[in-house]
């Protein structure tokens, strides 16, 4: 039996803490379907069509991994997907209430559905999608935050958005 799991998110963007994710989920599992949430309640700075082709770029090279978008709920896009993990991962304490919460109303709502956390390394416990949109925002420097895609994709983004102040 093919054992796959779920990497579900917001992906808004992709950064290195969450491909460190993504790569050790590979280690444990014969198949990782990344989800991008579709309508996420956090208004994102990119559309979904861009969060996925973002990950198809950085994830070209792992052949286990694949990435689809979804909306509604994680449960109902993982029993699609034939899959009985969903992957998280957990930064800090702060992290912990409400993946905590969230796992527990997904057993509830499929007990045949397991979260399985990973802890963030620690190089990357500070890191966040948010965080790197503020440096970004600011002209700040995100090449060690983010693979080369994202930080393209981001200074064209907030360029874009300049350029619409502007006019
Ligand atoms: O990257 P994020 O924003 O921390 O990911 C959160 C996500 C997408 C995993 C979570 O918001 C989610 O699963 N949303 C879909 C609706 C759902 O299933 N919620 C959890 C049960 S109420």
């Amino acid at each position: 039996m093919i054992r796959r799991a779920v990497y579900p998110g917001s992906f808004d963007p992709v950064t290195n803490g969450h491909i460190d994710i993504i790569k050790r989920a590979a280690n444990q599992f014969d198949e990782v379907i990344v989800g991008v949430l579709v309508n996420s309640a956090k208004s994102p700075l990119f559309s979904s069509i861009e969060r996925v082709n973002i990950l198809k770029e950085v994830l070209k090279d792992m052949p286990s991994v694949r990435v689809e978008s979804f909306d509604g709920l994680s449960v109902n896009f993982v029993r699609e997907c034939k899959a009985a993990a969903i992957i998280r991962g957990l930064r800090a304490t702060t992290d912990f209430e409400y993946e905590l919460q969230m796992a527990q109303m997904n057993r509830v709502l499929d007990e045949g559905i397991d979260t399985v956390f990973f802890i963030t390394n620690l190089q990357y416990a500070y890191l966040s999608s948010s965080i790197v949109k503020e440096v970004a925002k600011h002209g700040g420097d995100i090449s060690k935050l983010v693979p080369p895609p994202v930080e393209r994709a981001l200074i064209m983004k907030y360029k874009e958005i300049a350029n619409g102040q502007q006019n």
